[in-house]
């Protein structure tokens, strides 16, 4: 297949550095919120990537779950492919792709584990049978000879959990927050003329800005 004939021309915004917050975490509201209002399916959807010490990149969709006031926060299993890697090495990045708004956001920074009761807090928000699912996934990431051994410990799982019974928080599950250090954004514009803002924060905790070449 060859895609070389295919392009679009972005025209749908711009960024002015003149025009945004002291706070990157301020236009990353903004931003998730039009994405909101745009109606674009599943915003918080961001590719997660990570890399172990075999230098090799891992990258995968998780599910942003809050903005705090110094980084993002989803959830997963600890002892997954990526937890393996966090492990290794606590550095991330994620990135954001709304094609309706022509709008990326990229973002790097630490990670580390969020409270446990944080975690179990939310764990217990989720719906009954996404607990139960949780714990078929024990370890995610592991082989299984095929769907019907899923299927089955998710049975039992059931049977042993049913719907009046409170699911327990797995240890091995829980909350990420990656400490925003660098945070991109970017706006499509037309001719590859694009708006790239970086954000950077200084050892103060200041931010400074920056526009990149496009
Ligand atoms: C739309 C979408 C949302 C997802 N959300 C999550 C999530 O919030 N947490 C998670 O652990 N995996 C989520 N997954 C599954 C991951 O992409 C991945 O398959 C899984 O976490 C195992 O990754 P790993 O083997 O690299 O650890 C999601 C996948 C998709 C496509």
């Amino acid at each position: 297949m060859d895609f070389t004939d295919q392009r679009l021309s972005y025209e749908k915004g711009e960024l002015d550095q003149n025009d945004i917050p002291a706070s990157p975490l301020e236009l990353l509201k903004t931003w998730m919120s039009q994405a909101l209002e745009q109606k674009v399916q599943e915003p918080y959807a961001m590719s997660l990537a990570t890399c172990g010490t075999d230098m090799k990149p891992s990258v995968r969709i998780v599910l942003l779950r809050e903005i705090t006031d110094t980084g993002i926060i989803f959830y997963t299993n600890y002892e997954s492919a990526k937890g393996e890697d966090i492990k290794e090495n606590p550095n991330a990045e994620v990135l954001f792709f709304w094609h309706e708004l022509e709008r990326q956001v990229r973002i790097s920074g630490a990670i580390a584990k969020i409270a446990a009761d944080k975690s179990a807090a939310y764990f217990q928000k989720r719906p009954h049978d996404s607990q139960v699912g949780a714990w078929v996934s024990e370890p995610q990431s592991g082989e299984v000879v095929n769907r019907a051994v899923m299927e089955e410990r998710f049975e039992q799982l059931k049977t042993d959990y049913p719907e009046n019974v409170q699911v327990p928080t797995p240890k091995f599950w829980g909350g990420y927050e990656i400490t925003i250090e660098k945070i991109e954004f970017w706006q499509g514009r037309a001719n590859r003329m694009h708006d790239r803002i970086v954000y950077t924060k200084g050892d103060d905790a200041d931010w400074s800005t920056k526009r990149l070449l496009p």
